[in-house]
């Protein structure tokens, strides 16, 4: 690398090394008792702190699929998404998104204080702290995400920036919380931007050439029974009161009409994982087969269309929704390299949305009958 004087002197801190390793912390048993893992270890998070000392902070929830039975469960507690036992002391976090700590691939937010919330209680985050008596597993994702909350904005003075986000689980996790956690933040502005979090109760799954075992089934039922496994937080009293099947608001299309934050949707039209894992498409589609691509179109209508539906302009002074929703087959694997739309990332694309207003432009728009038609999957 070349070295230049004028670049450290404009950039002081813009190179990562130059920071100490996001550390670990478990939260105290003590002060949060049932802000537990699924083993019952403590909820832990990795902080880098702020290359600026700015009032900006990004907690980014980890994702990691969900167990959905009390055995499923069970085995969770043996890894790191069931026990904060064996996390190292240190990690780097920042390959993960919204966490860079350059400012061309995390334009705004570059020099935040960066938070990753260790995904260790199977639930989505959604938990509430309930202990199940007959395996001895605890479920808790939501007062592990209150706890860290708390824990790090304990000496905020108000006026601080909070981009509440995570991918997949954590990306669901961080819709079903936002206005909790924007609640207790009430003297910062907090903004909700989940990556591949944008989920809805199944509505038909493929049954065609080529179909695979759908594992994780997600129809309403199966949020009944996953929401009564984890004694889960509904996200609002609201929604629950709307809707057939209140447990269907842990997902994002149903519990968005009711979320008072701005939230920014960065997600795929053709989302890899719930195409696969949760609607049971088989191989990554590529045309070959009819009666898939005639579902797979007919899923990235809907995945589009519920989307759009969202949109706000926050006009009114009601809260705005904007999205980064690219014609790709991929699920959380958004880079400052690809996918583009018109040219920008989804942090660009991010900036854009929350600074200068657009929103409708961020959304790909294929040929009839195609597609990821993105060029730059
Ligand atoms: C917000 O600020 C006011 C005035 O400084 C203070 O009284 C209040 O406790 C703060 N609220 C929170 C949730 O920190
Ligand atoms: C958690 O939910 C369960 C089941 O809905 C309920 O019985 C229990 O009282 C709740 N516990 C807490 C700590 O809120
Ligand atoms: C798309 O949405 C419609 C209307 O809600 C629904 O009937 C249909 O089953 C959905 N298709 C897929 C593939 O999910």
């Amino acid at each position: 690398m070349r070295f230049s004087l004028l670049s450290l002197l404009i950039f002081p801190a813009s190179s990562a090394s130059l920071s100490p390793p996001p550390t670990l912390t478990k939260l105290s048993l003590y002060d949060f008792p049932s802000a537990r893992c699924l083993d019952g270890s403590p909820g832990a998070y990795y902080v880098a702190p702020s290359l600026s000392d700015s009032r900006k902070f990004v907690f980014s929830l980890q994702g990691g699929g969900e167990c959905t039975g009390l055995e499923d469960c069970k085995d969770r507690t043996k890894g790191d998404l069931g026990s904060s036992d064996h996390l190292a002391s240190t990690m780097d976090i920042s390959g993960q998104r919204f966490l860079s700590q350059d400012e061309d691939e995390n334009p705004f937010w570059f020099d935040a204080t960066h938070v990753r919330v260790m995904y260790c209680s199977g639930d989505l985050f959604s938990g509430n702290g309930s202990i199940n008596e007959d395996i001895g597993v605890f479920f808790s994702g939501a007062k592990i995400i209150d706890a860290v909350v708390k824990e790090v904005s304990k000496d905020w003075e108000g006026g601080e920036v909070v981009l509440w986000t995570g991918e997949s689980a954590g990306g669901i996790g961080a819709m079903m919380s936002v206005d909790r956690v924007a609640k207790s933040l009430s003297n910062s502005t907090v903004v909700a931007a989940p990556v591949a979090g944008f989920y809805w109760p199944t509505l038909s799954e493929y049954h065609g050439e080529g179909a695979s075992e759908i594992d994780y089934p997600f129809f309403p039922e199966d949020w009944v029974e996953m929401a009564k496994t984890w004694s889960s937080v509904l996200p609002s009293n609201k929604c629950a009161r709307a809707v057939d099947v209140p447990e269907t608001c842990l997902t994002a299309h149903i519990n968005t009409p009711f979320v008072e934050s701005d939230i920014f949707f960065v997600e795929s039209q053709t989302d890899s994982v719930q195409l696969s894992l949760h609607n049971g498409i088989g191989d990554e589609p590529d045309g070959s087969v009819p009666t898939q691509t005639d579902y797979v179109l007919e899923w990235t209508a809907n995945m589009t269309s519920f989307i759009k539906s969202h949109l706000s302009t926050g006009e009114g002074g009601g809260r705005r929704v904007g999205t980064f929703n690219p014609s790709c087959y991929t699920h959380t694997s958004f880079s400052a390299d690809k996918p583009l739309i018109d040219g920008r990332h989804y942090a660009q694309a991010f900036y854009q949305w929350y600074f200068n207003g657009d929103a409708e432009a961020m959304q790909d728009t294929c040929d009839e009958g195609v597609f990821h038609c993105n060029p730059t999957c």
